[in-house]
């Protein structure tokens, strides 16, 4: 079993996919759509227990309308077609961002399949749709100045607020598609997370892939702003045999 508990990606690249083949970028979303159910099996298989993708930030309001609006009819196909299978296999479903902007029927079923899956002790799968890193952070701390108008908030006030704070932090943030940076994607989780970019894009984009990351990066080892854990065991030796010779010249003088 992996030690890598909360995966998040970025799942990028599928324009330029769509590009490639002469096909209008919405192409590119319709069949990326098609890779999110085994990416989701996959983690589950792997015992992961967390699982955010990024599916819409808040930048993307800005792409054309006909874009912006194939990506929620594509979330509403993912819900109408996935919601019994995350159901049988115990999945905790939720979306985080404002998705009050989003058609009154896609809102309706977010809500009705969080509710459906509220109760599953299994795989966290977030979807961040219509999501910013900066505003989550920003409408956190709003949230404690206004519940706490004359006290200073810490790490876990911070943390407590977050959409979803139960997922934890983050342990591996994937980027697929060849470009290297996090795009305002879940920041305050990610402080120690292992990054990973692969230039897979998205639509091809496979659970072979996924795992072979997943184990490539749990053989990685995290410090957390430590030593490293060969580091500090010759660190303890050294300062061992020091005291050692401190204590025999000690004797012999
Ligand atoms: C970035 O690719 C991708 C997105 C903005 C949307 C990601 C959405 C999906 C994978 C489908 C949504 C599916 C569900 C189930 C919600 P890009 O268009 O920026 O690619 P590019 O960098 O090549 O232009």
């Amino acid at each position: 079993m992996s030690t890598i508990k909360h995966v998040a990606i970025i799942m990028d690249g599928n324009g330029r996919w769509a590009k490639k083949r002469f096909r209008p970028r919405i192409w590119g979303h319709v069949r990326g759509s098609g890779v999110v159910s085994d990416i989701v099996q996959s983690a589950d298989d792997q015992g992961i227990k967390a699982l955010t993708l990024y599916a819409f930030s808040t930048e993307n309001w800005s792409r054309p309308v006909d874009e912006v609006s194939i990506l929620f009819k594509l979330l509403k196909k993912f819900l109408l077609k996935e919601q019994s299978r995350l159901i049988k296999n115990n999945v905790h479903f939720k979306v985080i961002g404002e998705i009050n902007g989003l058609p009154e029927d896609t809102v309706t079923l977010i809500k009705e399949t969080e509710a459906l899956t509220a109760k599953a002790t299994g795989l966290k799968l977030t979807f961040a749709f219509s999501y910013g890193g900066r505003s989550e952070i920003m409408r956190a701390v709003n949230q404690f100045q206004i519940q706490n108008p004359s006290k200073l908030m810490t790490e876990d006030d911070l943390s407590a607020r977050l959409y979803r704070p139960e997922t934890g932090d983050v342990d591996l943030m994937i980027r697929t598609g060849g470009e290297q940076r996090i795009s305002n994607f879940l920041l305050w989780q990610m402080a120690y997370a292992e990054l990973y970019f692969t230039p897979t894009k998205w639509p091809d984009f496979t659970a072979h892939e996924f795992k072979s990351i997943i184990d490539h990066v749990s053989c990685r080892e995290r410090r957390f702003g430590n030593v490293s854990a060969q580091t500090s065991l010759q660190m303890s030796i050294e300062l061992a045999e020091s005291n050692k010779t401190n204590f025999v010249q000690g004797v012999l003088s």
